[in-house]
């Protein structure tokens, strides 16, 4: 089965939409939302890329705002269920990747339990391109052979947290936060606590791709401060890769 293959009636594709600039989909998503008849986005998805769909096809917005407009999972499962159930060729059009904390996997599960045929397309991660978009490489060859993706949704010591800052303070891998804006101070104290050099070059890219894209650098003590009055979506980069954030301008590329 390519990615390329016809939607067909009665199924779901889950296809990721990359970090929010349409040109950043892929050519097999770009196709899928061609074809939908309906289609359930998130708001992290690439608006530009509902140009493509065709004029007669439903756009259901399924957002999940902290503190906005908020769909449940399980309502959007529900929805994706009935369309498909009603013979629609059905898209679920997410930013970035759909298995990068995207609960993709959680939408297949429901559809493939309701016996309801299901695919995925893979899209461009934020993790990787966000920081890219602002010059940043998450590896280097001979700085650094690894990068360390987390959530920074809940902060480093709250009980449901299972992620172990002391081996992410020693793992010698480029740290890439997501959902960390309001979690940084937290997360950078834990990063301090458990050893990691205070003088460490970190990057906190915002709304990356878009044409409004914001780039703030500090030391990794200092990071919490300077970008103190971000608002969400942000990438926080934290190595020595970060020292290159915004050093590379499109006029230097071409
Ligand atoms: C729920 S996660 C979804 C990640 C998505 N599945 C992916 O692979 O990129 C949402 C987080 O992704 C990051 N993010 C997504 N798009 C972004 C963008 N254009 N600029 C900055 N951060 C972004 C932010 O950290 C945001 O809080």
């Amino acid at each position: 089965m390519g990615s390329l293959e016809a939607l067909r009636p009665g199924s779901v594709v889950l296809v990721g939409g990359g970090p929010g600039d349409a040109g950043l989909m892929t050519v097999a998503g770009r196709a899928a939302v061609e074809q939908a008849d309906v289609l359930l986005v998130d708001h992290l998805a690439p608006a530009g890329a509902l140009e493509w769909a065709d004029p007669g096809a439903e756009i259901v917005c399924v957002s999940k705002l902290p503190r906005g407009p908020f769909t449940p999972q399980e309502r959007i499962n529900e929805l994706l269920i009935a369309h498909a159930r009603a013979g629609r060729r059905v898209v679920r059009l997410k930013g970035g990747d759909g298995f990068v904390f995207g609960r993709g996997m959680e939408e297949l599960l429901a559809c493939s339990e309701a016996g309801v045929p299901v695919r995925v397309i893979p899209g461009v991660s934020s993790s990787t391109a966000v920081p890219a978009l602002a010059g940043i490489p998450v590896t280097h060859r001979g700085l650094v052979r690894g990068f360390s993706v987390i959530s920074g949704h809940l902060p480093p010591d709250h009980p449901d947290n299972t992620l172990d800052y002391a081996a992410l303070a020693a793992s010698g891998t480029t740290l890439v936060v997501l959902m960390g804006v309001a979690n940084l101070a937290a997360i950078t104290k834990a990063l301090l606590v458990h050893g990691m050099d205070a003088g460490t070059p970190a990057a906190v890219v915002v709304r990356g791709g878009h044409p409004d894209q914001e780039v703030l650098t500090a030391p990794l003590h200092d990071i919490a401060r300077v970008a103190g009055s971000v608002r969400p979506p942000a990438v926080t980069v934290i190595g020595e890769v970060a020292r290159w954030a915004s050093s590379v301008h499109e006029e230097e590329i071409h």
